[in-house]
């Protein structure tokens, strides 16, 4: 495909939005919730804090400089890169990845649209009437109901990818974003007025460390690569379509405050809620879709409370796995040279089979298991604790020692046309090549040997 018929994003704007959808989903309305919740609250966020901001940024400049120097997908931006080595290999898994997590992502954006129906059904209204974790295991255990709802978010996300990266993943992320941000702020305003709200503010806001253990931290750097989309090659294929002029820097910045204070929202929509009616944090995957329906029939208006809940729950999703599925669209139509159209297709078909394994291991396949873990926990847990860690590895390498300084500078100050103080290239460059290699190895290995 030439340059001209790749698709581009309009403005720095339009990349911000994207990326930002990109990184806003699952990760912070349903994992970083409950891997608050059971890592003992605000020292797991202060580690998370830390990583976001010392080796994240960094990580998400070298994917900006990767995808639009190389201004191809995942793959063919480390071939044009580095022409005649084994770097595009560091791409391929990247598109593993995006299969990987795409293997079980609409299974749970599935659990949203049926909690939306439920919703609108007012099925959380009706407080002491309704026992919570049984209504979700037998709404996720069932055979066919996740599978159509499975579908339905699937399909809709395949349709916003099918209007191309302008006139569908940009335009969308434009009107979804801000609705989205809206109603998680409305909500947690909402629930940090809730009297007794002020155990789950401390909660999250101040740290006890006798719990942090080296778990801890592999936990919290596997959910900060997972929520920031990093080391998969969702940032480097959006950078492909950002302008050359644009600021890298910019955009990496605003993607991840974006992120980050959608996480603190999200926490502080959920936590205070969850102390003030006297629930434990500690529920594992299952307290938003658990914790907070029974939360919903005890507080006063919990029935719309929750109808906008799940829609906020569903619009970060979507914009998500929009950025999953461009992922493997970009690649797989530019390398086997047939059009987006044809290429979303196929995927969808074969989405569609691995989506319904993962659905189906909650129920009928709970029994089969791959190293010990049922195929939807296989998937989620090798994508973000194992491909993406190791993904992001490859990325600061390339970048820190192939690649090198001077590509690196040239890229984040558009050859000198934009300002960037020295002092931030070097830094930035020195946790690339130096600091941020071992660090990743250490924690990856303290997890496993810990
Ligand atoms: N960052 C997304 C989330 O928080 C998940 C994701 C990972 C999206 C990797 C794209 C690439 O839910």
């Amino acid at each position: 495909m030439s340059a001209s018929e790749r698709g581009s994003f309009s403005s720095s704007f339009g990349v911000i939005v994207a990326m930002a959808g990109s990184a806003v989903g699952l990760g912070n309305m349903w994992r970083f919730p409950y891997l608050v919740g059971e890592n003992g609250g605000a020292a797991f966020i202060l580690i998370y804090l830390i990583f976001v901001l010392v080796f994240c940024l960094p990580v998400m400049l070298c994917e900006f400089v990767i995808g639009r120097r190389g201004g191809a997908n995942a793959v063919k931006s480390f071939a044009l890169l580095a022409p005649k080595s084994a770097w595009p290999l560091a791409g391929v898994l990247g598109i593993l990845a995006a299969i990987f997590i795409m293997a079980f992502y609409p299974v749970i954006g599935g659990w949203g649209v049926n909690y939306l129906v439920k919703a609108l059904n007012f099925t959380f209204s009706r407080a002491g009437e309704i026992d919570y974790g049984a209504l979700f295991n037998s709404s996720v255990s069932s055979t066919v109901p996740p599978l159509i709802y499975m579908a339905i978010f699937l399909l809709a996300s395949v349709a916003v990818v099918a209007f191309g990266v302008k006139n569908g993943i940009e335009k969308c992320s434009k009107v979804m974003m801000p609705v989205l941000f809206f109603l998680v702020l409305g909500i947690a305003i909402y629930a940090m007025c809730l009297p007794g709200a002020g155990d789950g503010i401390r909660y999250l806001f101040r740290p006890d460390f006798s719990a942090v253990t080296g778990k801890t931290v592999a936990a919290a750097m596997g959910q900060a690569f997972f929520s920031l989309s990093l080391g998969m090659g969702a940032v480097i294929t959006y950078a492909s379509y950002a302008g050359k002029n644009t600021s890298i820097l910019r955009e990496s910045i605003a993607t991840v405050s974006a992120d980050t204070v959608f996480a603190i929202i999200a926490g502080c929509a959920i936590m205070p809620a969850v102390f003030a009616f006297g629930y434990s944090p500690e529920q594992g995957p299952g307290l938003v879709f658990v914790t907070l329906p029974a939360l919903f029939a005890d507080m006063p208006g919990g029935g719309i409370i929750a109808i906008l809940f799940f829609i906020a729950f569903l619009l970060a999703a979507i914009t998500s796995a929009i950025s999953l599925l461009e992922v493997m669209v970009a690649y797989f139509s530019e390398r086997l040279k047939i059009s987006r159209g044809w290429t979303l297709a196929i995927l969808t078909i074969f989405l569609l089979g691995l989506c319904t394994l993962s659905s189906l291991a909650n129920g009928p396949l709970a029994d089969r298991k791959i190293f010990g873990m049922d195929l939807m926990t296989f998937f989620d847990y090798t994508s973000a604790n194992f491909m993406m860690t190791l993904g992001a590895l490859l990325i600061v390498l390339f970048v820190g020692w192939k690649i090198g300084k001077t590509v690196y500078v040239e890229e984040l100050t558009n050859g000198g046309k934009i300002r960037v103080p020295r002092w931030l290239l070097d830094g930035t460059f020195f946790v690339i090549k130096y600091i941020a290699p071992p660090v990743i190895v250490a924690i990856v290995l303290v997890s496993i040997l810990g």
